[in-house]
């Protein structure tokens, strides 16, 4: 962490300086909004900001009732978002019912909001192994021991089916669980607000330009 974002996360109780941070200008936002995400993560992961790739995930059943969780964000790439879940939990449902999403990051210390909104298709088995692998066993156990967002009897209930896929998997490396696995969220607009003294707020929308799959955006500053 830099001096100047120790000094802002002391001063501000995490909550940023008015003043302190710089405008967001066309010019340098540039033409790609997932070079300019990356490089606003970057900062984020730099800044001393508590889980910088936490994120909150809204999904809407096929009803249109919307529903909002944090989720973590496990990787950026030329496809889109990437997170990871139970494929039989509430969200997943409403994904299945409903294949779009919108994500909202916000690094306080820096006054910055990203929104995403987008279309989401599953990853394949293969890279959500790939992922599911790099996480620590007890969360790999804690995976096939949960029936996330289902109703449990008691909290007992939990740390015994734990206990019984701990023993199942005993001595071997715990196999990714069908149910569980990566999304997805492929961006048709993301925008970028810096905030700034007097709520003169910057915000610069990203919207995908003619074809969906060509990679051209077109760009529009809006009130704050
Ligand atoms: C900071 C934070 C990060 C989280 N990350 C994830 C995640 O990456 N994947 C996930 O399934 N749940 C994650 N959760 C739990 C979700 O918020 C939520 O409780 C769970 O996914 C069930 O949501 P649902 O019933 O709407 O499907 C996280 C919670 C917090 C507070």
């Amino acid at each position: 962490m830099s001096l100047l974002d120790k000094l802002r996360l002391v001063l501000s109780l995490g909550q940023g300086i008015k003043g302190l941070t710089k405008g967001l200008a066309e010019a340098e936002a540039g033409t790609d909004p997932i070079e300019l995400f990356n490089a606003w993560f970057d900062r984020a992961k730099g800044s001393g900001v508590a889980l910088p790739e936490a994120m909150t995930l809204a999904t809407a059943s096929k009803d249109g009732a919307p529903s909002a969780r944090m989720v973590l964000l496990k990787g950026v790439d030329e496809r889109g978002f990437i997170f990871y879940t139970n494929y039989d939990s509430r969200k997943c449902r409403d994904l299945d019912e409903n294949p779009r999403a919108a994500l909202v990051c916000h690094w306080t210390v820096l006054q910055r909001q990203v929104r995403i909104e987008g279309t989401v298709e599953r990853t394949g088995a293969e890279e959500s192994a790939v992922y599911f692998h790099t996480r620590g066993r007890g969360s790999q156990i804690g995976a096939w021991a949960s029936a996330q967002s289902a109703a449990l009897e008691s909290y007992d209930q939990l740390v015994r089916k734990a206990k019984d896929a701990e023993e199942k998997f005993r001595g071997q490396e715990v196999p990714l669980p069908p149910f569980w696995g990566g999304y997805v969220v492929r961006p048709t607009r993301i925008e970028f607000w810096q905030g700034r003294a007097n709520r003169l707020h910057d915000r610069l929308v990203y919207e995908r330009d003619g074809d969906e799959w060509k990679l051209t955006w077109k760009v529009t500053r809006l009130n704050p």
